[in-house]
Order: structure tokens, then sequence, then C-alpha cells
């Protein structure tokens, strides 16, 4: 008897703790098919409390966390600005620094980190493969941060965001060459500092 309800109380646990990790359910933003968040990410980066977090109720912790930036912005600069700008501005792809989104859900987190996770059509190819969990938050805080439209558009920020939020101004989007690789410079910099620590990035699970 014992046994049985141990055995229970066990089964009754990992259910518990699989619903726990993945409360949202996540959906690719063309076809509405399910995506497979963690068998098909990268075995990294799947366990951060952040992801934990985001899996559970699709908040992005790093979007108040501006030591989590520069990497994001790194990640953006790897893997998306040769098609959508420097500063999210459009290029062959669309500007992702406006409230303008032709796929709505992309004004929430949840939505745009399926859009990323799982592509959308033609050249906007799936980044979940190759991307960790825990950088594509990253990425998506950086990408929030390069808004350029007012803020009471922003629907993904909350209204207690809304009020410290400071729109990405021209100073930070260089125009000429040479500025670009000052601010290039400063960024790798930065995150050299950072190497092995990354003191600046710390969240934890709310
Ligand atoms: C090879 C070029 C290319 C790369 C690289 C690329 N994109 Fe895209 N992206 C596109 C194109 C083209 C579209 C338009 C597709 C559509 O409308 O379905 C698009 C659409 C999008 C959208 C939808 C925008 C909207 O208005 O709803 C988002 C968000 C997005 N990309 C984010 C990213 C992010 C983040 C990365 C980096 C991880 C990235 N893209 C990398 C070409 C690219």
């Amino acid at each position: 008897m014992t046994v049985v309800r141990l055995s229970l109380t066990i089964a009754a646990t990992l259910v518990c703790t699989q619903m726990a990790l993945a409360a949202e359910d996540f959906r690719h933003t063309i076809t509405g098919e399910p995506l497979k968040v963690m068998e098909e990410s990268p075995a990294e980066g799947r366990d951060t409390p952040a992801v934990k977090k985001f899996l559970e109720d699709g908040t992005n912790l790093y979007i108040e966390n501006k030591g989590c930036l520069p990497k994001g912005e790194e990640v953006y600069l790897t893997a998306c600005s040769g098609c959508h700008g420097h500063v999210g501005e459009g290029k062959l792809g669309p500007g992702l620094n406006d409230a303008y989104w032709t796929y709505p859900k992309n004004a929430t987190d949840k939505g745009l980190f399926e859009t990323i996770f799982g592509g959308a059509q033609g050249m906007m190819g799936p980044h979940g493969n190759h991307l960790e969990l825990d950088e594509t938050l990253k990425l998506i805080a950086w990408i929030r941060h390069i808004y350029t439209g007012k803020t009471e558009e922003a629907e993904w920020l909350t209204d207690e965001q809304k009020k410290s939020f400071k729109t990405y101004t021209a100073a930070h989007a260089p125009e000429s060459a040479e500025a670009q690789a000052e601010a290039d410079k400063k960024i790798a910099e930065a995150a050299e500092k950072k190497e092995g620590g990354d003191d600046q990035c710390k969240v934890s699970g709310g």
C-alpha cells in the first residue's frame, strides 16, 4: 500500500515538474505547428533561471537587465543584422525597431521567440536549432532595446517598464562607417571585460 502511494506521489511529482517546465505552448508563426523547443534547441543554455521562467509563463527576465544587453547585441550582430540592419532599421528583412509587425504576435516576447525559433517565410529561416535558448532571450531583450517608436505603443513592455524605458536614439545608431567601427570596438571591449564572469548579467528565477 505504502509502495503504491509512494509511486503515485512520484508519478504526480514528475507530471507537475514537466508542466512547470513547459507551461507555455509554443507554435510556429506560419504553420501554427507546435515547436519542439526542448528537443531542437542546443543542449547548452536550456536550464538557466531565465529560460525556466520564460518556458513557464512567457516572461523574459532579461528585458530589465541592462547587463545582458551586450550579449544580446553580439548575437544580433552575428545572426540577424545582415538581413535586418545594424540597429533593426530593416534591409532585406523588415525593420525590427518600430511598433509595426507583419505578424502581430511579435509584439509579445513569446511571439517574437516563436518567430526566431521556428522562422517565418522565405529567407526568414528557423534559428532555434543553433541559438541557445538563453541566448535567444538575451537577443529578444536587445531587439526590444533598439526600439525607436513611441513608448506607449510598445505593447511588450509592462506599465512599470514603460516608465523607465528610453527610446533608442540616433546617438546609438552611428551614421558613418568610422563611428560604427568605434561603437563596435566599445562593444567588443565591454564583452572582453566580462569574459568568464558575466557579472553584469545575473537574474534569479522569479
Ligand atoms: C537571410 C536573411 C535573414 C536573417 C539572417 C534573419 N532574418 Fe528575420 N526576416 C527575414 C525576412 C526576409 C523576413 C520576412 C519574412 C516574412 O514576412 O515571413 C524576416 C522576418 C522576421 C521577423 C518578423 C517581423 C514582423 O514584422 O513580424 C522577425 C521578428 C525576424 N525576422 C527576426 C529575426 C532575428 C531575430 C534574426 C536573427 C536571429 C533574423 N530575423 C535573421 C530575413 C532574415
